[in-house]
């Protein structure tokens, strides 16, 4: 996107909680590939989604640093709970101490491995899920997640054209190959509605029919 616009359109959101701006500094510091952190504007529409859906339950796939579960966690229903999935130890205590910060500890539960290990163990029936992990695993995810979302609820996936890799099918890259199969097989599926909102990476908002 353009600067100058992005910036009007950051100035007319509202502003970034401090505690996510410390992080997001942190996360540029201490961190290889900070860029894989949601940020401002792609934290600010997933709280307000979140604060649209007033979930009970929410699953993330990814919290890397943490950004995306605080602005998630933001939107739960009273007495709600957010799990979050990262198969990489070492993000834990970083990411614990910003809850922690954000007064979010008892509502987000950190879950440490794989997530296709995970996700067939756990009980919970979801009203809203975020994928954010591997982009080669996308559609492992989906199917792994897809009959513990309740019907109505919904599926949030990002980075769905990959820098807009999706343009080019031929591509050799993995991670690219891996985004154009899964944005594919969603067109297949039949209980299921979504749009890509074109924001950042792109964001596909997926609603689960029946
Ligand atoms: C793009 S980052 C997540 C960013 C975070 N959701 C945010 O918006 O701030 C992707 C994360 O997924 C993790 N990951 C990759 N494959 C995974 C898997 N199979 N299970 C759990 N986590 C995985 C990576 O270690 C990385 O930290």
């Amino acid at each position: 996107m353009e600067k100058k616009l992005e910036k009007y359109i950051l100035d007319h959101s509202t502003a970034e909680d401090p505690v996510l701006e410390e992080l997001y500094r942190q996360t540029h510091i201490r961190f290889v590939n900070p860029n894989m952190v949601s940020g401002h504007l792609q934290g600010r529409i997933l709280e307000l989604i979140s604060k649209m859906i007033r979930p009970q339950n929410i699953l993330e796939i990814g919290t890397f640093t943490g950004y995306s579960a605080i602005c998630m966690a933001k939107g739960l229903a009273s007495g709600g709970k957010l799990f979050t999935i990262e198969i990489n130890d070492e993000l834990k205590l970083f990411a614990a101490s910003f809850f922690e910060k954000a007064g979010l500890t008892s509502v987000i539960e950190q879950l440490t491995g794989n997530a296709l290990d995970i996700i067939p163990r756990l009980k919970t029936e979801f009203d809203m899920v975020f994928i954010d992990g591997d982009k080669r695993e996308y559609i492992d995810y989906y199917k792994a997640v897809i009959d513990k979302v309740r019907p109505g609820g919904y599926i949030i996936a990002d980075n769905v054209l990959w820098g807009g890799m999706v343009l080019v099918p031929a591509t050799r890259d993995p991670q690219a190959k891996g985004i154009i199969s899964f944005n594919e097989m969603l067109r297949n599926q039949k209980n299921i509605e979504m749009v890509i909102l074109p924001i950042r990476d792109g964001l596909m908002i997926i609603r689960k029919v029946l």
